[in-house]
């Protein structure tokens, strides 16, 4: 072990927002307590295609307490916003009620808002729809895929679209062994545990302020004002406590739109919430995915080829295409290589970044189809990974900074206990059960973005971390604290740490992993900056010097962005799984019995809540690998699952304990802190260590997910 650099790092904190959240104390979008709140309940679509011929609402706005029911007849006015990620974004394009047409099962039509919730729901339950039905599109075999087109827009295309470099059909010629496979991955629900909901508060016409749990407070504020024609200034979004996004809750989705525009026509502060139900329609999911890869390779296990094509599926009211193949050129060494992406519609609700947008589906293809090779080459997996690492990024022609990946296989390897193992099928039981091991590389890109912070330091010794940042179960509260008591020198139960609001200075988006990047340099440059004033280097001197003065606090306050340094390298995290799965034959049940996650992300700012990322990407990726399934009927086209119960996903049963271990050096060219973030890379991976791990234990290799019992039979 000595040959490895493990960063052991800082003190263990407890999470900041722990005891509040377990006391039941931490407010949450729709627990705000408002004076005079009316509620909104949605009316959604029981077709998936067609349109609305006649909505009559007669019987339901006689109903007690009902005060007003819209559709797309009485539309409230709405704004379409510039809807690009510079600016302001919205899940949809379609706004709510634009007209009477149904383009997917559970779509939005209408909100009754009533004095109680009770009220409200009963009257929609009233509302009569007569609906001219098309027959949807709802099976993938049978929709029509075209290349995909650039997701968000010409001039923004991110390195996710198509790329082709070297001569493929020669390369796969020449090789010895080639892989040729296809691998489907099923539509998957967010399935946050707090639902999404949203108040909106008017005073007056032009100012707002909203309750709602949001990723990307500043976004959200920005995106709401281009929607109700207001100044950025007249907007307000609170969001504290998030209780789980996973990318669903950065950008306001239709029913936060149509919340927000019938309280100001009612001048009454309105609250909607979503019931799971609904939710499974209007809130975002992962598409499902198959992907062709193609390998080719020498005797020798060393690459010449790689083929990634992939297909999703979007609605037809946006275009969000799962970026599986983004990852390929990053991945490994190959002179030959080429991505493209297709997309069909289908009559299902709009789809959008989940947890490893592309990543993750990416990898189950890839390192499946490398576990494949392996197999062919009868060549240790890890081997086979080790030989092709890149020490550049194929596509940005640009070095990876600080990559830990090979440490990452080692150290794995070493604590797994892997070449213990004999590389043959079946080789293994116990109790009458067949053991299998199986491994996987696992990888996100470190992504970096723009943030203020500032730092009060009080003269009763305590301080305040004030940025628009939120904390959605990441850990933020956690490290922002662990920060600032790091520079200051100031016990971390001293330091208040103030998120979640879009009155505070800019905190950027809490997405694709970026968030413990884009702060902690900037809460750094805010409490140095409050020692200079005070020209001392600890928050002791400081409050000397506060005392002397009678001044009552000291102010700093840095902000930083990304720099030239994406030109000059590329930024990557990367990992490492291994795990052991049981396979009883006769019931056809699965168990995964050890886990180990060997991880290389920069600094780590706080063991225990960096683990625990890990640990919830994995245990997310054991749902996906085993049991996340979104079916829709294929008669009437509506979703088959409609809350925690249909949707199955991984329970404390369903998992063994995992081991999570870092290693690698603070990457420093990235930021100076030598942060790179954790949100994402843990599921990545997750689901093809499994099946390798199943083909291991009973010679069977599965390409389907999820992995559910029939498929072992
Ligand atoms: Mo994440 S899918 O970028 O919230």
């Amino acid at each position: 072990m000595e040959s490895f650099k493990l960063i052991l790092i800082k003190t263990i904190m407890n999470r900041k927002d722990g005891t509040a959240k377990v006391t039941g104390t931490a407010t949450y979008g729709a627990e705000h307590q408002i004076a005079d709140l009316v509620h909104g309940y949605l009316i959604t679509a029981n077709i998936a295609s067609g349109e609305i011929a006649n909505i009559n609402t007669e019987a339901a706005l006689k109903s007690p307490g009902v005060i007003k029911i819209i559709t797309h007849e009485n539309r409230p006015t709405i704004v379409k916003p510039t809807n690009n990620f510079m600016a302001s974004k919205i899940y949809e394009a379609r706004l709510p009620l634009s007209d009477n047409q149904i383009h997917y099962g559970g779509q939005i039509i209408g909100l009754v808002v009533a004095e109680t919730f009770e009220q409200a729901r009963h009257a929609a339950h009233l509302v009569e729809v007569d609906y001219q039905s098309q027959i949807p599109t709802i099976d993938a075999e049978k929709a029509l895929f075209t290349e995909a087109p650039p997701m968000f827009g010409e001039d923004m295309t991110f390195e996710k679209g198509d790329f082709q470099t070297g001569d493929l059909s020669d390369a796969m010629d020449q090789a010895a062994v080639n892989i040729i496979a296809t691998y489907k991955t099923a539509t998957e629900l967010h399935a946050s545990m707090e639902p999404h909901a949203i108040i909106a508060h008017w005073e007056g016409e032009n100012s707002l302020t909203v309750y709602e749990p949001s990723q990307w407070v500043v976004g959200s504020q920005q995106t709401y004002a281009e929607l109700f024609g207001l100044s950025k200034e007249q907007v307000r979004i609170i969001t504290p406590f998030i209780g789980g996004g996973f990318g669903s809750k950065a950008f306001p989705w239709p029913h936060g739109i149509l919340c927000v525009a019938v309280a100001r026509e009612l001048q009454r502060p309105l609250k909607v919430v979503l019931s799971r139900r609904q939710m499974t329609a209007n809130a975002g999911h992962r598409s499902q995915t198959e992907q062709t890869i193609s390998i080719g390779a020498n005797n020798d296990g060393k690459l010449l080829a790689i083929d990634h094509v992939a297909k999703s599926v979007t609605s037809p009211v946006d275009v969000f295409t799962e970026p599986c193949t983004g990852i390929t050129p990053a991945m490994y060494k190959a002179d030959n290589l080429r991505t493209r992406q297709e997309l069909a519609v289908m009559n299902v609700g709009t789809p959008t970044f989940m947890r490893a947008p592309g990543e993750n589906p990416g990898l189950w293809a890839l390192e499946s189809a490398m576990d494949e090779l392996a197999w062919a080459l009868d060549m240790d997996p890890v081997e086979l990974r080790l030989k092709n690492q890149t020490h550049e990024h194929q596509r940005k022609g640009l070095p990876f900074s600080a990559k830990a990946f090979a440490e990452c296989l080692q150290v794995g390897a070493e604590q797994f206990g892997w070449f213990q193992e004999p590389r043959q099928v079946r080789s293994m039981s116990h109790d009458g059960k067949q053991i299998g091991w199986g491994m996987a590389a696992s990888t996100f890109p470190a992504l970096r973005g723009m943030a203020t912070v500032t730092v009060r330091l009080l003269a009763d010794g305590s301080a305040e971390v004030l940025t628009s940042a939120n904390d959605m179960g990441t850990g933020c509260y956690t490290i922002v604290a662990g920060t600032a008591s790091e520079i200051l020198q100031l016990p971390v139960e001293r330091i208040r740490v103030k998120i979640g609001d879009s009155l505070l200075p800019n905190g950027g988006m809490a997405g694709g992993s970026q968030m413990t990047a884009t702060l902690v340099p900037v809460v750094m440059g805010a409490c140095k900056a409050v020692l200079e004033k005070a020209q001392v280097t600890t928050a002791t001197e400081a409050l000397e010097y506060l005392k002397q003065s009678g001044q009552e606090a000291i102010e700093g306050t840095a902000s930083s962005s990304p720099g030239e340094e994406g030109q000059q390298w590329a930024f990557q995290s990367w990992g490492a799984h291994f795990c052991e799965v049981s396979v009883d034959e006769e019931i056809a049940r699965l168990r995964v019995n050890r886990w180990l996650s060997v991880m290389n992300v920069g600094r780590i700012m706080n063991p225990k809540t960096a683990a625990s990322q890990v640990r919830g990407g994995v245990i997310m990726g054991i749902g996906h690998a085993l049991m996340e399934n979104c079916d829709f009927d294929p008669n009437f086209g509506l979703p088959t699952v409609y809350d925690l119960a249909t949707y199955d996903y991984a329970t404390h049963a369903d998992i063994p304990r995992i081991e999570v271990i870092f290693v690698g050096e603070p990457d420093y060219n990235f930021n100076p802190a030598g942060v790179r973030g954790l949100g994402e890379i843990g599921i990545t991976g997750v689901s093809a260590a499994i099946a390798n791990a199943i083909y291991h234990a009973i010679g069977k290799r599965i390409r389907q997910l999820p992995i559910t019992p029939d498929k072992l039979i």
